[in-house]
């Protein structure tokens, strides 16, 4: 044998495969387009290519940005959506700066741009990603149609607690649910292969945002690696998955280290496991926060963390560019961190197609706002995202047999209100409320006493709008909260309805009219005392710019409601975090005694000493995937396809979905497992699959479901991701809290 021989053999065998090892790509670009962006780097200077890592958001005079963009000082904008400014920015950087890149421009697009989609919380509650895809394509149509081509959305932080006001921005509190919600979204901003009505989408924040403490904003956040890897991790990867092109870090301190310097969760996580390459963009000026969160102490070694962590581009910060090009020439950041940036920038733009296509043809941008198939499918979502939370048989209201209809309540007729949060493009005149829509229908029989002026007031007489329900034939009240009232810093201690809302409702019912309440908010409320004030109940969650029609055909059985809470309605504010997929405790509640029936003899013995509020028990006023229908589904002759599955298997479930009611409905399937033994506690149920099922009144049908296996891997005691064997339970049922368990086991 000839060993030099056969070493320099193996040597340039393990060369040539290191060199053509493909790094994961989750954004997928060929190698032609990677040439480009190292041929175009190749000739930037190191302060263009900072320039490149500087977001600056617009406003005001051009004037005052142009020398910026000229000298490629500047790599995108935010916040700017006239097109024919847009067209003048990108003129500047196109046609006057040296190397003629076009800038990144970003909007808040959140759900939906002129056409306004119900806030995401409500987006989550139709439990509809194909639909969901849907609104997201319409957002990107018209968003693209004036040049903004990147929008700061889909949000995916899991949220616990209502109080938080961001609650509205996002999925709820489940992370399958929201990890569908996520994918459904970066599919429908980018669609499927890039082209000039793609906007890339930015997954947020990165991470742990939700879980605030105290539910107030920004707040520090201390979740556990497993925690993070297990509930708040999934949806960021899922929608990184799905192709996402950026993600953007979050506000909060996670134990300590704020996300715009946690070199963890940007590189070890983000970058090397998940392989993403794509852009990374700090929250706005949460470089600078750093600075206040006592990390760093000025901006220019918070720019020197945040690099050196993993962060492309600053948000108005101002950071990079003013500390960068002397961190790099004193060696505490490397110029290939820079490098590795800005070709995640550049990446971004080639994929855009930026370079080919910088600037819109305004007036045919101007022609695709409010498209009629927009309209119609911001109806379509809002029918599917109202929930019934309470129906005594009032609903769906008959139209031929009413005469009077009595419309009261501060959210009515509000137009900007019912838009919710984050809806800075959608306008009031293109807005159609409840009011509206029923007069339209209704010609002559809408009586309007408005009871409040607004969800605030504060108001201890009716009577005006009692003597109006005493003459009508029905009562519609349309109660919540105003836009203000959550989204970003907008947080609450006290979710009863605000205002005088409560004590109009109750006058309302001492006129001994029916009463159907629709409740439109931010959040989840806390409507236990409202209840029995009402016949009926609608929630939802701001509904945008349809929310009127899609309403009406509601309340008078056009459509029929199969919307389901994606969060957990509570009783009082006090049971905050109360979620459906909890661990088991030691001592599991068991309907012991309440306060109320305590026997004052008795003493402390008979309290049972388990997990629960002596005043509220342990249970929600209504669960996770809760929500009624006009008519009533039966689950029967469950099976699974075996007792036990190998770990690569796969889990089949038959069933059949009955509609046992007189109404065609929809039904939201849904599949929970527990896995009883675990190397940690596990929680005590977690959705595992969900599918929208529409049958016709009376109809049966058979259904097989099923998902792999693999779908149950978690990170146990020893950090590792993967299915551990054992025993499992299954549930087949309409919401989290109902449905008979179903047994099999893992090998
Ligand atoms: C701050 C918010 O936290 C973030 O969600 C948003 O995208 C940026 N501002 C830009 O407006």
């Amino acid at each position: 044998m000839n060993y030099p021989r056969i070493l320099l053999l193996a040597v340039l065998l393990s060369l040539t495969a290191a060199c053509t090892e493909q790094k994961p790509s989750t954004l997928g670009t060929d190698a032609g387009t990677e040439r480009r962006i190292d041929e175009l780097l190749s000739r930037m200077t190191l302060a263009e290519k900072i320039g490149q890592m500087n977001q600056v958001s617009a406003g005001g005079d051009i004037s005052n940005y142009a020398e910026a963009l000229r000298n490629g000082q500047v790599g995108s904008i935010l916040n700017e959506v006239d097109p024919d400014r847009i067209n003048a920015f990108q003129r500047i950087c196109v046609e006057e700066s040296r190397l003629g890149i076009p800038l990144l421009v970003g909007r808040d697009v959140i759900h939906g741009f002129h056409t306004v989609f119900p806030i995401p919380l409500g987006l989550a509650a139709t439990f509809d990603p194909a639909l969901v895809e849907e609104g997201a394509r319409v957002a990107a149509v018209e968003a693209t149609a004036q040049g903004i081509r990147w929008t700061f959305s889909p949000m995916l932080d899991i949220a616990r607690d209502p109080r938080w006001g961001r609650i509205a921005e996002g999925s709820g509190e489940d992370t399958w649910l929201d990890a569908r919600m996520g994918e459904a979204m970066v599919r429908g901003y980018q669609g499927t292969k890039p082209d000039t009505a793609s906007m890339a989408a930015c997954v947020k924040h990165f991470v742990g945002y939700g879980a605030a403490e105290g539910g107030r904003d920004y707040n520090s956040t201390y979740l556990t690696e497993r925690q993070l890897r297990n509930v708040y991790l999934p949806p960021f990867e899922a929608a990184v998955k799905a192709g996402a092109m950026t993600l953007m870090t979050s506000f909060n301190d996670n134990d300590g280290v704020p996300s715009t310097g946690n070199a963890f969760i940007l590189r070890q996580v983000l970058r090397d496991e998940w392989g993403f390459d794509g852009l990374v963009v700090t929250d706005w000026n949460s470089m600078g926060e750093m600075i206040s969160h006592g990390f760093g102490a000025d901006r220019k070694e918070v720019a020197r963390l945040a690099a050196n962590a993993g962060v492309d581009m600053d948000m108005m910060t101002f950071g990079f560019l003013s500390h960068l090009e002397e961190l790099v020439r004193c060696g505490a950041v490397r110029e290939s961190t820079i490098d590795a940036a800005v070709r995640n920038i550049l990446r971004v733009k080639f994929l855009l197609g930026l370079f080919e296509h910088p600037y819109v043809d305004v007036e045919a941008g101007r022609a695709v706002q409010y498209a009629p198939a927009h309209l119609e499918a911001a109806r379509r979502t809002v029918e599917e995202s109202v929930i019934l939370l309470k129906n005594d048989g009032v609903l769906p209201l008959d139209a031929g047999r009413v005469r009077t209809i009595l419309v009261t309540g501060p959210m009515a007729d509000a137009p900007y209100d019912q838009l919710g949060t984050w809806s800075f493009d959608g306008e009031k005149s293109h807005t159609v409320t409840p009011l509206q829509a029923l007069r339209e229908r209704f010609p002559g029989k809408v009586v309007h006493v408005p009871g409040l002026g607004f969800s605030r007031e504060e108001r201890s007489r009716f009577d005006d709008v009692v003597a109006a329900a005493r003459r009508a034939d029905v009562v519609l009240a349309f109660l919540g909260e105003e836009a203000i009232l959550s989204g970003e810093a907008h947080c609450l201690a006290d979710l009863n309805l605000i205002g005088s809302q409560s004590a109009l409702l109750a006058a309302l019912k001492s006129a001994g009219k029916p009463v159907v309440a629709t409740v439109m908010a931010g959040r989840p409320l806390t409507i236990e005392r409202d209840l029995p004030n009402c016949e009926a109940l609608l929630y939802a969650f701001h509904p945008g710019t349809m929310g009127g029609p899609a309403l009406a055909n509601l309340i008078f059985g056009d459509v029929n409601p199969s919307g389901k809470t994606p969060v957990t309605f509570l009783r009082t504010v006090g049971q905050v975090p109360l979620y459906y997929s909890h661990n088991m405790t030691g001592r599991p509640y068991n309907g012991e005694t309440l306060l109320a029936d305590i026997d004052r003899e008795a003493g402390q013995t008979s309290l049972g000493n388990t997990s629960y509020y002596l005043d509220y028990g342990a249970y929600p006023l209504f669960p996770f995937g809760f929500g009624l229908s006009y008519t009533t589904f039966a689950y029967s002759d469950l099976s699974l396809d075996s007792e036990v599955y190998p770990k690569d298997g796969k889990v089949s479930i038959s069933f059949i979905l009955s509609n046992t009611g007189d109404r065609d409905g929809t039904e939201v399937v849904q599949v929970y497992v527990r896995d009883i033994v675990g190397s940690v506690t596990r929680p005590v149920k977690e959705l595992k699959h969900f599918e929208r099922v529409s049958l016709k009144a009376g109809e049966q049908r058979r259904l097989q479901l099923s998902f792999p296996v693999s779908d149950l891997a978690f990170y146990g005691l020893d950090g590792v991701k993967k299915v551990e064997p054992g025993d499992f339970q299954l549930w087949v049922a309409g919401d989290s809290a109902s449905g008979e368990p179903l047994s099999f086991k893992i090998q």
